[in-house]
């Protein structure tokens, strides 16, 4: 997929906006949010679910073809109990109210991350969303749940091991494609744009083999504010790249 950069990146109708086909969000912040109006860390998780619920719309009103968020990292475990199962409740909540909005948005929704250790009614669950809009053919919204960069890697590793084990497989064959094709997110474009909000600068696990070329847009406001006003802001930064992909001109400007 990273081999047509060009085609991942459209002009929006007369904004000369860049739109990206695969954004990837760190939705970071909302601890932080709720802290600075004094209420409980949890309510900054619930105001991050409306925040989301915003971006989906505006993907698709910009025309994004992916959007990959990160809502649970397979490191959170190690934040309070309470604060984990909160998390692990918001998921089901957004499912239940969101459900029949997705579909009706011709929402393709894909959950990637280990299903390791997840009680089986949120597997059931989980699996049955993926069911119910796998025929959709709008945004492909990808939720980045228990979900670890270097787990997925490792994973994979694991696959392709096996294979070479049973004789299916060379270890010559251990290629890029093959082993993109061994990940999570097989068959999606990587993404173009990685957006972490909070003023924190790192990658934290998130998709780290996917985002080898991907531009990085830092903004300081919580998620549980980021808005139109900060999209749009974002896609401004990014138009103004010049991606080069280890070239010397920009790729698909
Ligand atoms: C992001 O907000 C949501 C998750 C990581 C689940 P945080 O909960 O990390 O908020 P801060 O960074 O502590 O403010
Ligand atoms: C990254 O945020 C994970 C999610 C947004 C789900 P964290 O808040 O867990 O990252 P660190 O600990 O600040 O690096
Ligand atoms: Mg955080």
């Amino acid at each position: 997929m990273a081999g047509d950069p060009a085609a991942h990146a459209k002009l929006a109708t007369g904004s000369g906006l860049r739109i990206p086909s695969h954004i990837g969000v760190i939705m970071d912040g909302n601890g932080r949010w709720a802290k600075a109006r004094g209420k409980l860390r949890t309510e900054g998780h619930v105001e991050g679910v409306r925040a989301l619920r915003n971006l989906v719309e505006l993907c698709i009103t910009y025309g994004v073809d992916v959007l990959t968020v990160f809502s649970f990292s397979s490191e959170n475990w190690t934040r309070p109990k309470e604060e984990v199962s909160f998390i692990f409740s918001l998921l089901r909540r957004f499912v239940a109210s969101d459900l029949q909005r997705l579909i009706r948005n011709n929402v393709k929704v894909r959950i990637i991350g280990t299903r390791d250790g997840l009680e089986p009614s949120l597997v059931r669950l989980i699996e049955d969303v993926e069911a119910k809009t796998e025929s959709n053919s709008g945004l492909t919204l990808v939720v980045a749940f228990n979900y670890g960069g270097k787990a997925e890697i490792a994973e994979a590793a694991r696959h392709l091991a096996r294979e070479v084990a049973a004789g299916r497989l060379s270890p010559d064959d251990i290629t890029e494609e093959r082993l993109a094709n061994a990940l999570y997110t097989a068959g999606l474009p990587d993404p173009d744009l990685i957006i972490r909000t909070s003023g924190e600068q790192r990658i934290s696990n998130f998709l780290l083999w996917q985002s080898a070329y991907s531009e990085f847009v830092f903004v300081p406001e919580c998620w549980p504010d980021f808005d139109e006003n900060s999209f749009l802001r974002v896609l401004e930064s990014y138009s103004a790249r010049d991606r080069r992909f280890g070239g010397i001109e920009a790729v698909g400007s």
